[in-house]
């Protein structure tokens, strides 16, 4: 336990750690590839590029470190950051060392600032804060080692059928090769895939939420093509995949992993509100809830471009023509003479607080959400103008959390 000298000495220089949060943190990543090459092939390195790693692991030991005295108020965030480190295969071992790090990383961008008294308190407060992530990361790796199915580390997987989905999404239906059982997942789940992309020293390895219902012989991913923007590169794993991963090829997968998982026990209705390739882990609640829940009301809403880039669309449609409790709904922001001509899409521009009022038949029920940090923003501040309660919004960020804008 730390004494009340160490808590009071933390929660006064975070502050301090805070102004020069993203300097200590480029300072730490440059000391832990530099002495540690190796995880080099753990971390996301177009992450690093774009700082988005550097701000999420300081701001996550700075507010833990407020809440020393009371960690277990941020154990739903350290178990959803558990989640994805066991997905990634972040060890115990591998915390003195990001500590060690960190230390000398502080020490290096504060100087004299850092007195040893304060780097003594912020090493015994990365040990409590590591060891809250050690515990709940074991649990979890027990779990998976145990679970019918399940696997411990990267197991072979043969794509068996690579389908087209869309312009920009491809899905990929991937078999064991070891021909054994797999694990059950929950619908929202995701699996860890480790590429070695020829020519490349290091491994990348990629969440991808898996876009079918649990129970088959198969995970099924679906990939987005990230083609290169104004303001950044080419997806490198995406495009991998796209353009060389085919029928017969073998990738390697971690067991399913997250905390952003339907709420099955729920018997109200369930919102699923998806843009663009957000839309996978709604598919796979939406499989779920129609063959387990053939009466529980279900309103589906994505948002996409145009026709062009919407995947999916004819296996829902069919869906729905089945199951008279779903409502299907398709917003396109631009749609194409041909998505008019077809009268392919319920609402054009945006999703605003009017039409979805108006879609939604039963206010009170579940809400998922996931899609671009705008789509979600707006989806976000529309649920709020709607009085739905915070315990029944949910949704997920692809790549590193951020906070959605206060509401
Ligand atoms: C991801 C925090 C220790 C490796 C993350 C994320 C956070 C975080 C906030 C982003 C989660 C997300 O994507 O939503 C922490 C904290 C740690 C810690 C507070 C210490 C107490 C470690 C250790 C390792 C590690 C010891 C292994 C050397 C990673 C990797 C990712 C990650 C590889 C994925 C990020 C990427 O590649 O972009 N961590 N972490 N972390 N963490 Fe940690």
């Amino acid at each position: 336990m730390l004494s009340e000298k160490s808590i009071q000495m933390i929660k006064s220089t975070v502050p301090v750690l805070e102004v020069h949060g993203v300097t200590i943190t480029k300072r730490f990543y440059e000391l832990l590839f530099g002495n540690h090459p190796e995880l080099l092939n753990l971390f996301n390195h177009a992450n690093q590029m774009q700082g988005r790693q550097q701000t999420a692991l300081a701001n996550t030991v700075y507010a833990a470190a407020l809440h020393i005295d009371n960690l277990p108020a941020i154990i739903p965030v350290v178990k959803q950051i558990g989640h994805k480190h066991r997905s990634l295969g972040v060890k115990a071992e591998h915390y003195p060392i990001v500590g060690k790090y960190l230390l000398m990383a502080i020490k290096d961008v504060l100087v004299d600032a850092a007195t040893d008294d304060i780097l003594q308190a912020w090493a015994e407060a990365y040990g409590v804060i590591a060891d809250a992530f050690i515990g709940i990361e074991a649990e979890m790796y027990e779990q998976t080692r145990t679970q019918a199915g399940g696997w411990e580390g990267f197991r072979a997987f043969r794509v068996e059928r690579k389908v087209k989905e869309s312009d920009v999404i491809s899905s990929f239906y991937l078999v064991p090769e070891d021909g054994g059982a797999l694990a059950e997942f929950e619908p929202g789940q995701y699996v860890s895939i480790k590429m070695q992309i020829a020519g490349e020293e290091h491994t990348h390895i990629r969440q991808y939420s898996l876009s079918d219902s649990s129970g088959k012989a198969y995970y099924r991913i679906s990939v987005k093509r990230e083609d290169a923007g104004q303001d950044r590169p080419a997806g490198k794993v995406s495009t991998y995949l796209h353009e060389h991963i085919h029928e017969g090829a073998i990738v390697w997968l971690s067991a399913p992993a997250g905390d952003f998982t339907l709420n099955q026990a729920d018997e109200r209705p369930v919102v699923l509100l998806s843009g663009g390739v957000g839309l996978t882990p709604m598919i796979s609640m939406l499989n779920k809830l129609a063959e387990k829940y053939p009466e529980r009301p279900v309103t589906f809403i994505h948002a996409a471009q145009n026709g062009n880039v919407h995947a999916m669309k004819d296996a829902v449609t069919t869906l729905a023509l089945s199951h008279p409790q779903l409502s299907v709904y398709y917003c396109y922001e631009k749609p194409t003479e041909q998505d008019r001509n077809e009268k392919a899409f319920h609402k054009e521009g945006y999703i605003d607080l009017a039409w979805l009022k108006q879609a939604i038949a039963d206010p009170n029920a579940q809400y998922y959400f996931c899609g671009p940090v705008p789509f979600m923003q707006a989806i976000n501040r529309a649920l709020h103008s709607m009085d739905i309660p915070e315990s029944d919004i949910h949704f997920e960020f692809f790549g590193p959390a951020a906070s959605l804008e206060p509401v």
